[in-house]
């Protein structure tokens, strides 16, 4: 008896030391988009190396800006205490930080560690003068071509809408397989594929006065494009149901000609690893734009906040931090394909060895453009959203349903803005 007590000690000791390492261990949660490239985890074991005694819990949402949107609303307009960062999509900053939900970073950031942030994601994340979110990864829309097949075909690589809808109908017709996808499902990424065409042909969204412009001539040429590449096939219908991982998986998978997507795509594209079969095939390229007009792309963007109910707001600062540093940014975009946020992770000789496209196109992804900085931005997009997706799978015709969106656009949110 007296030997099985002494044998048992040890174990017994063990494990109130265990419970009681436990008690003392602080736990974290991030919510956080999936990443194509399933980084993530590798994040936050290296995090939780360096800070023993911490566990950051990853809760992983669904890829769709808008899904994610609607889920964060709903915890943090409950006051939700169980998430502490939550990773936001560029166009949110404004409307939670006014909503009273994140916690405010001007000194988490402060100069001249700030100073190395790009300036579109750091405005972005800005909001009443105040920083609401650090940015994480940067995105800017760019035009994806098979490289081998234009070369096959004396092609030059399309500059123009018109350039662009020609060679993908031809060349989907010749070899079988898709011409041009693209993100047209009703979500936050059909937006962006339209302002960027929209963008590129002259027009605006609002004017200078806030109101509409919907029913411009560049608005009805820009929806015009679209329902072309659809008439002449360049296009097919299934992308009207696309995000960007459906397109990029038949880009990558070789059943599509050219691909309008984010630069994560390129990584995965160079991967055999991880499917590619068109490795060493791909081009990239600026978006094309419309005769005589200039290319645009959308700014997009994810960015770390700190949630005003967190119960661990320092520990979360530090997440934030470790997560936008240089050392993190590197491997995201060694690993994950990420544009850096910040500008010296550009200038890094490993980065660009990996991302020559980097040094090439650093110019499209800085001038990337902005969606309107704005509260009730996430209410224009839904109208967007919905009327867009109605034009262009043929319910209603492009001027009808052009003007009911200005006429929703005028009724609902241009007050608004004028009151911010
Ligand atoms: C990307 C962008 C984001 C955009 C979304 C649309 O995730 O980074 O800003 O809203 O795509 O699908």
């Amino acid at each position: 008896m007296r030997a099985m007590i002494k044998l048992a000690l040890p174990l017994i000791a063990l494990a109130m030391a265990m419970s009681c390492a436990k008690s003392r261990e602080k736990t974290i949660t991030w919510a956080v988009g999936k990443d194509p490239a399933g980084r993530h985890q590798a994040m936050i074991e290296e995090f939780q190396r360096l800070h023993p005694g911490v566990k950051v819990k990853l809760l992983e949402m669904p890829e769709s800006s808008t899904s994610q949107h609607d889920a964060y609303v709903t915890y943090l307009a409950a006051g939700d205490k169980s998430i502490d960062v939550y990773s936001i999509d560029i166009i949110w900053p404004a409307e939670f930080a006014q909503a009273g939900w994140l916690l405010p970073l001007n000194d988490a950031l402060a100069s001249p560690e700030r100073e190395d942030f790009l300036p579109g994601p750091l405005a972005g994340c800005t909001f009443r003068d105040t920083l609401w979110a650090i940015p994480w990864f940067t995105d800017a829309g760019m035009l994806y071509y098979r490289a081998d097949i234009l070369g096959k075909n004396h092609l030059k690589v399309p500059d123009t809408w018109e350039d662009l809808l020609k060679q993908a109908s031809f060349l989907s017709k010749k070899y079988e397989m898709a011409g041009y996808v693209w993100q047209g499902q009703q979500y936050e990424g059909l937006v962006c594929n339209f302002l960027e065409i929209l963008w590129s042909c002259g027009g605006e969204l609002f004017g200078d006065n806030g109101q509409p412009l919907l029913t411009s001539k560049e608005a009805l040429k820009a929806t015009g494009i679209v329902k072309e590449m659809f008439n002449i096939k360049a296009s097919p219908l299934g992308v009207l149901t696309y995000k960007e991982e459906e397109s990029r998986q038949l880009f990558t998978s070789g059943q599509a000609v050219f691909m309008r997507n984010w630069p994560y795509a390129w990584a995965i594209s160079q991967d055999t690893a991880k499917g590619s079969a068109v490795a060493g095939k791909v081009g990239m390229a600026p978006l094309p734009a419309c005769l005589g007009e200039t290319s645009s792309s959308c700014l997009g963007g994810w960015n770390l906040a700190v949630s005003r109910f967190s119960r661990n707001p320092e520990l979360a600062k530090e997440l934030l931090l470790f997560l936008t540093s240089y050392d993190s940014q590197k491997d995201f975009a060694l690993k994950g394909g990420r544009l850096p946020t910040r500008i010296s992770v550009y200038q890094d000789p490993d980065v660009l060895k990996l991302n020559p496209h980097y040094k090439d196109f650093y110019n499209s992804f800085i001038t990337a453009r902005p969606r309107p900085v704005r509260p009730d931005y996430p209410r224009i997009s839904d109208f967007l959203q919905i009327g867009l997706h109605r034009i262009f799978t043929g319910q209603v015709p492009e001027d009808k349903g052009l003007l009911s969106l200005q006429e929703e656009l005028e009724k609902s949110v241009v007050k608004e803005c004028y009151q911010e």
